[in-house]
């Protein structure tokens, strides 16, 4: 079957910087949203066995595990990111972990084999679809009856300092740019627009629940501040400043992590929807 791609522009990005940047920072994101991923696995109640899909699963770090704990079934990641399947298929193999299996694949519209799944989970890989009520109904054929849904999505942008203490939030405080628009990142936040999609979508049981984990960034501030200053948003915006203008940004930025920071790295609490759900 050929590999069509309807999310174009997120497809680009993941197979271009964003994808790099989640290849090149997977030890980081990893200490980052490894409490998130491992509440993610615990809601999913993987029994020996089953059959799981993982929704854009990146470098496989949730597939891997995911298939470790069927043991005797299988467990299948789904990318539009051919970067990051690659790289995820030379995890999996490093690894050892024969019964996890990856596919480059746009969810929204891939057509997994119908009723064939006992799981469909995802870390942070369901907020990026152009027609979310299609790509859930697209998932939710790809469960059998009373499969089990769980993934992780984050809650508002004001509730994740994350998301706001870097470079492009800064910029928009010196009046160097516009604030941003709506982003995917939250498309799923508010609980009533993704209730509804996944009732329309064929699922019953839908509950959300408050997944609030610390997150460690890095090791100090100076570390953070490279890892920001190098990231691709903050690379563009760099790009266009005079050094004095730079040097200004990046003073605040610093000053905005200085608040993070404890002798144990730069910790900055990550708010997330653990949402379940069934088949129906
Ligand atoms: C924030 S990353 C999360 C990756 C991984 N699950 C993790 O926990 O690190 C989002 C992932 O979803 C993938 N993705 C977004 N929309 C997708 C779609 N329509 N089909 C397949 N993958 C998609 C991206 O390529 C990216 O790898």
């Amino acid at each position: 079957m050929a590999f069509v791609a309807v999310n174009a522009e997120q497809a680009e990005d993941w197979n271009g910087a964003s994808g790099r940047e989640f290849i090149e920072q997977r030890e980081r994101h990893e200490r980052m949203l490894g409490r998130l991923r491992a509440r993610l696995l615990a809601a999913a109640r993987i029994q020996d066995g089953e059959t799981i899909l993982d929704v854009g699963c990146g470098c496989g770090d949730t597939t891997i595990p995911a298939a470790r704990a069927t043991r005797g079934g299988h467990a299948l990641g789904a990318d539009f990111s051919r970067i990051q399947v690659a790289e995820a298929r030379r995890l999996a193999a490093c690894a050892g972990v024969t019964n996890a299996r990856f596919e480059v694949a746009d969810a929204q519209v891939h057509p997994f084999q119908a009723g064939a799944f006992d799981v469909v989970l995802s870390s942070l890989g369901v907020m990026f679809f152009d027609d979310p009520a299609a790509a859930f109904a697209n998932l939710r054929k790809a469960l059998r009856r009373g499969g089990r849904l769980a993934f992780l999505c984050w809650r508002a942008r004001e509730e994740n300092p994350a998301f706001i203490i870097g470079f492009a939030e800064a910029a928009v405080v010196f009046g160097l740019r516009e604030p941003p628009g709506p982003s995917a990142a939250f498309s799923l936040a508010d609980t009533g627009r993704t209730g509804a999609l996944l009732s329309g979508a064929g699922f019953g049981g839908i509950e959300f629940g408050k997944a609030d984990e610390p997150m460690l960034i890095g090791r100090d501030v100076d570390d953070v501040l490279e890892y920001e200053r190098t990231s691709p948003t903050a690379t563009e915006i760099l790009a266009g400043l005079s050094p004095a203008q730079a040097a200004e940004l990046t003073g605040q930025v610093r000053d905005r992590l200085v608040a993070y920071a404890s002798p144990d790295g730069v910790t900055i609490p990550g708010a997330a929807w653990l949402v379940t759900a069934h088949a129906v």
